[in-house]
This record gives structure tokens, sequence and C-alpha cells, in this order.
């Protein structure tokens, strides 16, 4: 049975991680979160106290990223590598997630994730999580989701995920950080995020996250005997 790409992208916080993550384990497929990309991107940058506005330097420094994803033995959850070391947790912190829209704004930045990014995808067999992932990175994926929810829905599912980390956030600075990077990620020159024409919209407000899995999961087992068929 050949594999195909699923590109699912949408706003901050709709769950897209978390359905792209349980979609590609119903399926037997590879996960690729773009986001923790950027992520990782910006947590280098932040470290290495990098000028963004310098071009020149930002594309040295480009070259001595090196992001990898591993699963956890222990818990069976991917996690996130920088050069080699773990960085799960701090580049889901409001530091870096206050940052990341301007990194990912950067044309030299896109570019070279994305071209990591396609490769990933060359295989098949892969779900990727984003905002370009539909429009630029996998402009052929065989299925492509776009999702979207309620702004203040996302802003309390968010706080929930960070409380269980131990994290307090207020409402309000969650609803502030979601609506920015929503502002950013949207009207940016560098591929700003819009639903494909071809993209299936899912409103996730109302839905139970395995309903939300299990229509996206279905989508997907449509295409697979579609595609199976036409080659
Ligand atoms: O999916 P996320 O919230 O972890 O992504 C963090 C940021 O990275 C998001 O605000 C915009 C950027 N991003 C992007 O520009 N393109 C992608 N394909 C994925 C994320």
């Amino acid at each position: 049975m050949q594999k195909i790409v699923i590109a699912i992208d949408g706003y901050s916080g709709c769950g897209k991680s978390s359905t792209a993550k349980a979609v590609a384990n119903k399926l037997g497929y590879t996960y690729i979160d773009s986001g923790a990309m950027y992520r990782a991107a910006t947590l280098f940058f932040l470290n290495q106290g990098v000028d963004l506005t310098n071009k020149e330097e930002l594309i040295r420094q480009i070259q001595n990223l090196q992001i990898s994803f591993k699963k956890n033995p222990h818990t069976g959850k991917q996690e996130t590598y920088l050069n080699g070391i773990n960085v799960e947790e701090p580049i889901r912190s409001m530091e870096v997630s206050s940052f990341v829209s301007e990194v990912s704004k950067i044309k030299e930045v896109r570019e070279e994730l994305v071209s990591r990014q396609q490769l990933m995808g060359e295989q098949k067999g892969v779900v990727m999580d984003g905002r370009d992932i539909g429009t630029v990175v996998f402009p052929y994926a065989e299925l492509k989701v776009f999702m979207t929810a309620d702004l203040e829905i996302r802003a309390k599912r968010r706080q929930k995920e960070l409380q269980d980390k131990g994290q307090k956030v207020t409402l309000e600075d969650i609803i502030r950080n979601l609506s920015e990077r929503d502002e950013i990620d949207s009207n940016r020159k560098e591929s700003p995020l819009y639903r494909a024409s071809d993209a299936i919209e899912i409103d996730t407000s109302f839905l139970e996250f395995e309903e939300q899995v299990n229509q996206v999961v279905d989508l997907a087992k449509e295409k697979i005997g579609h595609y199976n068929k036409t080659i």
C-alpha cells in the first residue's frame, strides 16, 4: 500500500500538533512538528544572541543549527533536539512563543527549514503540521486539512496544557500571544498562513479530541484508497 502526505495547517493553538501526532500513530506514519523546528531555531538564535537583522550572520549561524526528533523511550512521546540537546521544554516557553513569529517571518530561515521539511517528506508516509505545509512545503500533498477554533477556546486549552506542565500564565497573556501570532503569521510577506483552496477545513471549537482525530483519519483512509487505485 503506497503512503500519502498529510498536511495540517491552521491558527496557533487549534490542536494541530496533538491531532497530527495521533493521526500519525493510527496510520503508522511519521509525525513532523514543523512549528517545533521554528521554535528550536528561535531558541538557538536567542541563546547565541544572533542579531536577526544581520542577514549574513543569520545565514552563517543557521548552518550550525541542527534539529532532530527522537522518541522518549519512557513516555513514547516525540521530543525535539537542538544540536543534540533535548529542548522539548524550553521551546514551549512563553519567551520562545513570543519571539517565534518574528523569527519565522525571515525569508532565509524559512528557505532553510522548508527544504529540510521537504527532505523529511520525500518518502511520504508523513503527517506534518504547521502554517504553510499545504501551500508551500507540500503543495501536492494528497490530503490537506486546515484547522480553526474559537480564540478563547484555544487559549483555555493552551492554559490547561501549560498548567499541567506547572507553568502559570494568565488567560489574557495567552489570548494576546495567540492573536499576535495569528496576525503576524497571516500577514507576513513570506509564506503567510492561509487555507489552500484544496484544503478541508475542520473547526475544532466544539469537537472532542477523539472526534477531530477520527475525522482526519477517515479523510486520510479515503485518500489512501483513492491514491492506491489511481497509481
Ligand atoms: O505550531 P507552533 O505554534 O508550535 O508554531 C510556532 C510558530 O512557528 C508559529 O507562530 C509560526 C511559526 N511556524 C511557521 O511560520 N511555519 C510553520 N510551518 C510552522 C510554524
